[in-house]
């Protein structure tokens, strides 16, 4: 009983910030993404076997035995409840891209452990079905079933436009500070949505922005995409700063890359810029544009760069880690 699968991250353009129910990852809003490609992604083996004493995780080489691996089990508690096989599992899984870089792997990586338990269990599942599964691992982990643009809302989510719709569109990540997050978008979220007054206003005005971003990418218009997206970004952290007790994700350094993705706008928009629960920014732009924005961004101190176009779905492979 043993599978393995690969699950792209992504990037989303509105952003999934709240939950309705907490237990399964419901969102608050719908949201929209751009699955990235093999350069952030991840690969994951799962056995389910008698010869387990107990759920075991080794995550880049490392085994681990913390609130890591207790997120991973009630996972699998949720699969073992679905298919009625009691075995534990081990779960071996590996990114693309470098350990320690502070890039939040769960979409990749749920997205894979979803595709990877569910087969070792002989599971017949639709993609549908799957990113349903996803979901109650980590939200945005949903969206990563797919390829292209993906929206999902409530339960589940779907394709908007697949990973071969616009080839031109790039995401660079530029990685500034490569600590894990202090404080989760899980516990985050929960505060902005109990405290922030900006919230209810963001909500009351998603569904409009979903619909534009949709437009822009239906007709591959990048400079109404770009407007989007970093509107979106404003408007998420200004909320998350709303909070009580106030929470900062970026720092001195986001805060130059977003001068910076200005100043290059200036004749005409060829960048737009978007910050996840961290300091990390994601640069979206077009192909053309990409060598001079990359050396533009080097020249910032310290910052490590990782290029992705739009990417895949879900796939999975007869070469096990275990
Ligand atoms: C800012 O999916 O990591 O990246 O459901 O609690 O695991 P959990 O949260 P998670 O949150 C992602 C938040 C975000 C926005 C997004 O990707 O939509």
């Amino acid at each position: 009983m043993k599978a393995t699968a690969i699950a792209n991250s992504n990037i989303a353009f509105v952003k999934y910030w709240g939950k309705k129910d907490e237990f399964s990852n419901l969102p608050m809003n719908p949201s929209i993404s751009m699955t990235l490609d093999e350069n952030l992604s991840t690969k994951t083996t799962v056995e389910f076997s008698d010869k387990y004493e107990e759920d075991v995780l080794i995550l880049n080489s490392e085994k681990y035995s913390d609130s890591k691996l207790v997120r991973v089990s009630n996972f699998l508690d949720k699969m073992r409840k679905l298919s009625g096989v009691i075995y534990h599992a081990k779960v071996v899984s590996e990114n693309s891209f470098p350990t320690g870089t502070g890039i939040a792997s769960s979409a990749s990586g749920f997205a894979a452990l979803a595709a990877a338990s569910s087969k070792a269990l002989g599971l017949n599942l639709s993609d549908k079905e799957l990113s349903g599964l996803a979901r109650q691992g980590s939200g945005s982990a949903c969206r990563s079933v797919y390829g292209g643009f993906v929206v999902w809302d409530d339960e589940f989510s779907i394709q908007f436009k697949d990973e071969l719709f616009w080839p031109e569109l790039r995401d660079i990540l530029v990685i500034v500070d490569k600590d894990e997050k202090k404080i989760s978008s899980r516990d985050a979220m929960k505060h902005t949505v109990q405290t922030s007054s900006l919230y209810k206003k963001r909500l009351q005005a998603l569904l409009d922005i979903i619909r534009r971003v949709k437009a822009a990418i239906g007709s591959k218009d990048f400079q109404s995409l770009a407007h989007e997206i970093m509107n979106e970004s404003d408007s998420l952290h200004a909320c998350i700063k709303d909070t009580v007790p106030k929470v900062e994700y970026l720092n001195e350094a986001s805060y130059r890359i977003i001068e910076l993705v200005k100043k290059l706008n200036s004749v005409s928009t060829i960048a737009a810029y978007t910050f996840d629960a961290g300091p990390n920014a994601h640069i979206i732009t077009l192909e053309q544009y990409v060598p001079g924005i990359k050396k533009e961004m080097l020249k910032l101190f310290g910052v490590q760069l990782i290029e992705s176009r739009p990417g895949r779905g879900i796939r999975y492979s007869e070469e096990h880690l275990l």
